[in-house]
Parts: structure tokens; C-alpha cells; sequence
């Protein structure tokens, strides 16, 4: 099978999974053994595997081994996205006012200062990495702006969000360290979270999380781990999409014309890219009993990998799949922010970001292309994140 060089994680493979994706939409769901995941690439498989949230479960659905429920580690793991009914729910109800567009609206001004900084850091070179220039830079400063902590925790923070994210779904991750990070990083939490608790005004996400606190007893060690989550979810997804976005465009300067020149075409454009080029292309779920997808029989406690970028180049979801179309009439029907309970709480920031970054990007920078062949571009070694480890752009001011 052609997915078995991509689980495997090989470069070309990994560069252009979408023919192996195509096979196995036809096999339907299939257990692929170097993934050790039953794959799921139908999109109305998908579907049913993400509704039927009781058979497919999130939690311990990462890939290590199954967490005590009463232990210290228990405690540390992901708030939301590793969690399952009817805690999910009630959590994300205590914090979901905080992404909404009207309180995430105030942040684009930011936003476009920390886009307009890192294009001036790149004026008047002719060539650069737009991944260590432009898309690693900017998510955790957005992420950090919009969570409220002070610009000079947020180093410390994205450190210790990234050691705890080095762990998840590592086997062979200790439970001692994956502790000992959580409550380095809630130390270190602790003053930003007081000073929000006394704050008048419910601005940031932080200020939202210290009310949950005071109103509904939301314990000190969720707030944490919540944080954390944050950290973690809205970082390497948002660098992805910005990267898979560039190559786009600069793999096609005329495509990246058009939408200079009609600029309604953005928002279009960047939904065609989150569906083409999906930065999260597939996540896990754990089987909690003998069940079926599909036609395929699933053993209980098999793990289940929803291939997000598979579903999205699949003909029953929309027509012409693999065409970039800046026209479609329902854009943003995809499966890029997943579906159902878990779908991304963060979408709004991810897309309001993405849009400011590009149109920064391409109103400052007349014009740029790869300064290398796409087939030299290496892909993150991973089937379930998907952008490039560099970009080197050629750029003309
Ligand atoms: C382009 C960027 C992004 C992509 C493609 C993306 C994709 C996704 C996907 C596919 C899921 C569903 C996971 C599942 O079903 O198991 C998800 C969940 C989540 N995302 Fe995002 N995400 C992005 C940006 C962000 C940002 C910026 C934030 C935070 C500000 C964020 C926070 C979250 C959280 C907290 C969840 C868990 C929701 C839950 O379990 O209820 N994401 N994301």
C-alpha cells in the first residue's frame, strides 16, 4: 500500500501523501500497521466515527499508555482535547466565551503590528527561510497576546509547552517529568493568573479562566493545564498553515496576484489552503468496544486515526477535490478544524491570524517564489501534522 511509506515517515512520501490517501479512501477504513491506527479517510467514515463519541473515545486516544485515573498525571494531560462526555462538554462551556469573534476582535490591531515587525525584519533581503523568519515567530506571539501573559513570561512558557509537548503520546515519556514540567509551568502561571483574578474587565483568555476559578471552583490545576493546552494547540497547527499557504503561493506567483488584486478572494484562499494542505491531517480516538466503520471490524481498545486530510480531498465531501478553487460556495465546509465536540476552539484565532499574516505579507512583498525545486522542500516527519521544516523564499521589494 502506498500509505505504508508515509506511516513509515518517509520525505517523499510525506511530501505528497494525497495518492496513498486516495487508495485507501477506495479500501475504505484499513489497519495500517507501521501507524498502528486503524485509518479513517472517508469522509462520511469520519463522520460517524467522530459523532459516535462514546464508542470513540479522546481520551488516552494520543498513543500512550492508559493513565490511572485517580494519579497526579491525570491531572496534567490535555483539558479538553483528552477528555470525554460529559466532563468535555462542561469544560469547554466554562471557557468558550473567550473565543468568540466580538472578545477575539480587539486583538487584530496587535496582531497586525507582530505581522508588519517580522515582514520589516525580512526588507530588502533577497532570500530568506519564511519559516524561521515569519510562521515559527508569530503563533506564539499571538497565542501569548491573546492568553494576556507578559511579554517577558512568554519565552519561559513556550519553553515548558514545549518540553510537555515533546511527551505526549511518547511512550516512553515519564510520568515523574511530565509532572515535574506541569508544575514548573504553574508556578510560573500563578502571578499572571492573580493579576487577572483582579482584574475589572474580562478581556484576555486568562481573565476568563481566573473568573472560572472564582465562579465555578474550576481547580488551579485545570486552569494550568489549560493554558498549556493553548500553548500547545494553537502553536506549530497556526505555523503549519501559514507555511502550506506561502508554498502555495509561491509555488504559483500568478495565484498569489489574484488574490492581491481581489482581495474578497483571501478568505477563499485560505480555506481552500487549510483544506488542501490540512495542518492537522489526522488525529487519534481509541475504541472503547468491538465496533464497525464502514464495513471494517473494529477490535475494542484498537486505535483510530481520523485523517482530517484525507476526508478533505474526498469527492463525497466536495467536487473537483484537488483543485485550489477561490469560488467554492460553502469554503469553509471542510474538515480542517475536525468535527463535532472537539472541533478547534481556537478556529477564530487561527483564522483571523492567518488572514491579517497574508495580507501583510502579500501587500508588503510584491512578489516571491521558492528559491528552491518544491520536491526539495522537507515535510514535518509526521502523519499527523503536515507544513514544511523551512521554506527558503525568493523575494523581490
Ligand atoms: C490553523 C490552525 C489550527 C488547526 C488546523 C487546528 C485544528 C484542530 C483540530 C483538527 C482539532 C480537533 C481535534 C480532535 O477532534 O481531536 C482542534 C482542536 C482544538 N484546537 Fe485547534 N487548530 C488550529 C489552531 C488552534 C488555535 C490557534 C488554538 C488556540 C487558540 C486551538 C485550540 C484548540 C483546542 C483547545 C482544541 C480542543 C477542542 C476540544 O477538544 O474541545 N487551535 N484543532
Amino acid at each position: 500500500m502506498l500509505i505504508d511509506a508515509a506511516a513509515r515517515l518517509e520525505p517523499d512520501a510525506l511530501r505528497c501523501p494525497f495518492p496513498a490517501y486516495a487508495e485507501l479512501r477506495e479500501r475504505g477504513v484499513t489497519f495500517v500497521e507501521a501507524a498502528n491506527a486503524f485509518l479513517v479517510t472517508r469522509a462520511e467514515d469520519i463522520d460517524t466515527v467522530l459523532r459516535d463519541v462514546e464508542t470513540f473515545s479522546s481520551r488516552n486516544a494520543i498513543g500512550a499508555p492508559p493513565i490511572p485515573p485517580d494519579s497526579e498525571l491525570a491531572k496534567r494531560v490535555p483539558f479538553l482535547l483528552l477528555s470525554d462526555e460529559p466532563e468535555h462538554s462542561a469544560r469547554r462551556r466554562l471557557v468558550q466565551r473567550a473565543f468568540t469573534p466580538s472578545r477575539l476582535a480587539k486583538f487584530e490591531p496587535r496582531m497586525r503590528e507582530l505581522c508588519t515587525e517580522l515582514v520589516e525584519g525580512m526588507r530588502g533581503r533577497t532570500e530568506v527561510d519564511f519559516m524561521a523568519e515569519f510562521a515559527v515567530p508569530l503563533p506564539i506571539a499571538v497565542i501569548t497576546t491573546v492568553l494576556g501573559v507578559p511579554d517577558d513570561e512568554a519565552p519561559s512558557l513556550r519553553r515548558l509547552s514545549e518540553e510537555l509537548a515533546g511527551t505526549v503520546g511518547h511512550h516512553g515519556a515519564d510520568p515523574a517529568e511530565i509532572v515535574r514540567i506541569a508544575e514548573e509551568f504553574a508556578a510560573l502561571l500563578a502571578p499572571s493568573l492573580e493579576a487577572a483574578a483582579a482584574a475589572a474587565e474580562e478581556q484576555t483568555i486568562l481573565h476568563t479562566i481566573a473568573a472560572a476559578e472564582r465562579t465555578a471552583g474550576l481547580p488551579r490545576h485545570d486552569s494550568t493545564r489549560f493554558v498549556m493546552e493553548l500553548l500547545i494547540a494553537g502553536n506549530i497547527t497556526t505555523t503549519d498553515h501559514i507555511g502550506n499557504s506561502m508554498m502555495l503561493l509561491a509555488r504559483d506567483p500568478e495565484l498569489a496576484d489574484r488574490v492581491r488584486q481581489d482581495p474578497s478572494r483571501l478568505m477563499y484562499f485560505i480555506e481552500e489552503s487549510l483544506r488542501l494542505e490540512s495542518p492537522i491531517q489526522g488525529l487519534f480516538r481509541m475504541a472503547t468496544r468491538d465496533t464497525e466503520v464502514g464495513g471494517t471490524a473494529i477490535p475494542a481498545g484498537s486505535r483510530v486515526q481520523v485523517m482530517f486530510g484525507a476526508g478533505n480531498r474526498d469527492e463525497a465531501l466536495v467536487e473537483r477535490p484537488d483543485e485550489l478553487d477561490l469560488a467554492r460556495k460553502s469554503p469553509s465546509a471542510h474538515l480542517a478544524f475536525g468535527k463535532g465536540i472537539h472541533s478547534c476552539l481556537g478556529n477564530i484565532v487561527a483564522r483571523m491570524e492567518s488572514r491579517v499574516a497574508l495580507e501583510t505579507v502579500l501587500g508588503s512583498i510584491p512578489r516571491f517564489e521558492l528559491a528552491v525545486d518544491a520536491g526539495a522542500v522537507e515535510y514535518l516527519p509526521s502523519l499527523a501534522n503536515r507544513g514544511p521544516v523551512s521554506l527558503p523564499l525568493r523575494l523581490q521589494w
